[in-house]
């Protein structure tokens, strides 16, 4: 039997790549294929190299081709990586950054709306993803609440353009699922509207891409930041004990061995309260104390502390983040975080390097 190209394409679709649940081929993950008598070279474009799956795959694709094709066939397969091809959908964001907590209401999305803005008002080029199925509030916070994506076709793709508000790119989970449907999705409804937002979008260049991932320690989170190369996370907590405990379980999770994504530190929101009347006092309504513990325990910064303040749920309503406010202590606050947050990136980019 002569071996053709698309014999070996129909072959490869038994080839899954488990991080986005589908096969290589119908992934677009075959770059190049050329056959000749019975030699096959192939490269293969993953999201990152540094990465279990990879291996996983070319012994997969060995395997279908030998069962196949019998033992005769030689198979050359190179991997090769998105960046490197300097062409994959993300090659243009330099720096992802996964806002976490792992629990929910501790304003993860209020941090990630704000961090947002900061970077941007630092210069950045900045987009935000709301990856949040059971709350996806990102698009109010932004104020394009009910707007949705424009849509393009690319090589026979459905490609999304992000909305844009305050100069931020903003695509959210939400504009996939109504509210009270969310309860019915199922992990691989979830993984494929997230790769569509991450992939299938029209990102452009961006210094940042923030976050605002599903609160959680679940498959889903795991699944998610396992599949792109983040940069970093930020956790975010209250101050309470008890919310301290489930930032610890979700900072372990992204430590564990096989993810190694760096924890870039913690910010501590809603840590005391300011009276409007005394402006010199500070009341730490939920203790004192939890979060510098478990910021030395897991050895990260605390980023910033957020006080509890009105105005931020009202301009989260509102659609226009407190820190595009000038001159507040909130903003100032943020936009320290910001700072640190670019500090710490910067960091791991020198580490990288010398490595
Ligand atoms: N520092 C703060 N001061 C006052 N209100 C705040 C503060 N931070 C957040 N909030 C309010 O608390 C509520 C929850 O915040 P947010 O939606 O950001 O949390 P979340 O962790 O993203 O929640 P979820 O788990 O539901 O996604 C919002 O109404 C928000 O405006
Ligand atoms: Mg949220």
């Amino acid at each position: 039997m002569s071996i053709t190209k698309q014999g070996i394409l129909d072959a490869l679709k038994q080839v899954i790549f488990f991080k986005k649940q589908n096969n290589i081929v119908d992934l677009g993950m075959v770059h190049e294929l050329h056959v000749t008598g019975n030699q096959v070279r192939i490269s293969v474009v993953f999201p990152e190299l540094a990465d279990p799956s990879v291996a996983i795959v070319v012994n997969s694709i060995n395997k279908v081709l030998k069962t196949e094709f019998g033992n005769d066939i030689t198979v050359d397969i190179k991997p090769m990586s998105e960046k490197e091809l300097g062409k994959g959908p993300l090659a243009g964001v330099k720096n992802i950054i996964a806002v976490i907590s792992g629990k929910g209401g501790v304003g993860k999305s209020t941090v990630a709306a704000n961090l947002a803005i900061a970077l941007s008002k630092a210069g950045k080029s900045v987009g935000i993803l709301d990856a949040d199925i059971m709350g996806p509030s990102v698009p109010i916070m932004l104020g394009v609440e009910g707007e949705k994506p424009g849509l393009i076709e690319r090589d026979g793709k459905g490609i999304m353009i992000p909305l844009e508000n305050y100069g931020i790119k903003i695509l959210s989970i939400g504009f996939f699922v109504a509210a009270n449907q969310a309860l019915m999705w199922r992990g691989s409804m979830i993984n494929n509207a997230f790769n569509q937002l991450m992939t299938d979008s029209e990102w452009g260049n961006l210094d940042y891409l923030v976050i605002d991932m599903p609160p959680g320690t679940g498959d889903i989170q795991l699944t998610l930041a396992q599949s792109y190369n983040i940069k970093g996370t930020v956790l975010v907590t209250t101050p309470q004990k008890i919310a301290t405990a489930d930032v610890r379980r979700a900072a372990m999770m992204y430590r564990q061995e096989k993810l190694v994504i760096p924890l870039l530190g913690i910010v501590e929101n809603m840590s005391f309260f300011i009276p409007d009347d005394m402006p010199d006092k500070k009341y730490y309504i939920f203790g004192r104390g939890a979060t510098d513990a478990l910021a030395s325990e897991l050895d990260i910064p605390v980023l910033g502390r957020i006080p509890i303040v009105e105005k931020i749920v009202e301009t989260g309503d509102n659609g226009r983040p407190i820190s595009l406010d000038e001159n507040s202590p909130v903003t100032r606050a943020f936009s320290d975080i910001a700072s640190h947050v670019m500090k710490q990136v910067e960091l791991l980019d020198t580490v990288n390097a010398s490595n």
